[in-house]
């Protein structure tokens, strides 16, 4: 992997200790919320590299601002210093992400940052690479002031969770799923329901964009056929691979995603299905893994740890409930994202968690302020523990 900042090595959960929240002024905390704002850019095209951004400020002005915009290329302090106004001599870099220590494709950005003249760091979240880590250690032996980490492991994962996962063995797992007021997904089981409004919908599309994979379960995918790609304003670097779980194998030959958009299809199975209609599902250009299950349903745990062999390290479910609700209870989700709708569906509605058995413990927190799209709003959620 061309890497920023390589992947963690170490086994999660990590943790250490932010400064103390006195070391910075609120102006400061200001800027570094900035640094954080502007690494967004980067969404669906970094990945599987981190979101990171850079603001550069001195005597009381904002001089420059960068982030990390492409895989492969320049990072975030680079970015910033090329446009830094009068130069970067003596000024303060405030930096999403722990600068850099190694030469990947580029050269360490401990090593820009100290030509360049700043004369004092502060950065967010460290960065846990057992090659591109330790930037903070090198800039302060080189004579560069240096606050941080300031995030705490909670907003650290907030914008990078790959690179602080919970777990290693599999994907880290988004659930998203639009919801109406009285908790339905669809007016009625069978029935096609457009439950968001356009922006929300402009939305998912840019958010498919950051990540590796899209899941559905096999009752969504016969029902709604969707395409499940991202046709929003971010065109991903790489399009995301595109996954049913159809243990019984009733996914119709003639859906669409198997012979349009980009993205290869994954039809996850069990031996429920039949050879036939495996056969036929792989004649569309399918990849088609039959993995162990019980009574046709695919036993999910399996199906992740097979998916990051195969190099997914964030996946994004799309429902529909029944998947939704198997994962929540196998402990498989990681970050939800709930699209409320401000609409009731009725009696007949199918619900967003049928069959749920919360454990003690199980709590969700706030990953980030939720974000009014229309009449609709999105609320992202992590798990706790
Ligand atoms: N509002 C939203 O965000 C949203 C999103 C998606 C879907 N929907 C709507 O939701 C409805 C479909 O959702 P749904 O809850 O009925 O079904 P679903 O979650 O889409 O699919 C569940 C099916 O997946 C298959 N499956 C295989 N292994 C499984 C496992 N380990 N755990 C769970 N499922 C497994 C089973 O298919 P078999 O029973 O065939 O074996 C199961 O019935 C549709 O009306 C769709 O329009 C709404």
């Amino acid at each position: 992997m061309d890497t920023p900042h390589s992947t963690p090595s170490s086994a999660p959960p990590q943790q250490w200790t932010p400064v103390d929240a006195s070391e910075l002024t609120g102006r400061e905390r200001e800027l570094l919320d900035r640094a954080v704002h502007i690494g967004r850019r980067g969404w669906g095209r970094v990945h599987p590299n981190p979101l990171v951004g850079c603001v550069l400020e001195k005597d009381g002005r904002v001089i420059g601002e960068g982030w990390h915009r492409e895989f492969g290329g320049a990072h975030a302090e680079v970015d910033a210093l090329v446009s830094a106004a009068g130069g970067p001599k003596g000024a303060t870099a405030y930096v999403s992400l722990e600068p850099c220590n190694h030469f990947g494709k580029t050269p360490p950005c401990t090593h820009a940052l100290r030509e360049a003249g700043v004369s004092r760091v502060v950065f967010g979240a460290p960065d846990p690479g057992e090659l591109s880590g330790g930037g903070a250690r090198a800039l302060e032996s080189a004579g560069i002031l240096v606050t941080g980490p300031v995030h705490s492991l909670y907003e650290a994962r907030a914008e990078n969770p790959t690179l602080f996962p919970r777990v290693n063995d599999r994907p880290w797992v988004e659930l998203k799923l639009a919801l109406s007021l009285d908790g339905g997904i669809a007016e009625a089981p069978e029935r096609r329901t457009a439950l968001s409004g356009a922006e929300a919908l402009a939305e998912v599309h840019r958010f498919r964009a950051g990540f590796d994979a899209i899941l559905v379960g096999a009752r969504t995918a016969r029902i709604d056929d969707p395409l499940l790609t991202a046709r929003g304003e971010v065109l991903p670097r790489v399009p995301p691979r595109r996954v049913v779980v159809d243990g019984r194998g009733s996914l119709p030959p003639e859906s669409r995603m198997l012979d349009e958009g980009d993205g290869e299809v994954h039809v996850l199975t069990t031996l429920a299905s039949t050879d036939e209609w495996r056969e036929e599902i792989a004649a569309h250009g399918a990849m088609v893994d039959v993995i162990e299950g019980t009574e046709g349903r695919v036993d999910l745990g399996v199906a992740l740890r097979g998916l990051r062999m195969e190099g997914v390290s964030r996946l994004l479910c799309e429902g529909g409930g029944v998947l939704a609700s198997a994962l929540l209870d196998a402990g498989l989700v990681d970050r939800l994202h709930l699209l409320l709708a401000p609409r009731f569906l009725g009696p007949e509605l199918v619900p967003a968690f049928p069959g749920i058995h919360p454990r003690p413990g199980d709590g969700w927190r706030p990953t980030r302020e939720p974000t009014q799209l229309g009449a609709d709003l999105w609320i992202s959620l992590d798990r706790a523990d």
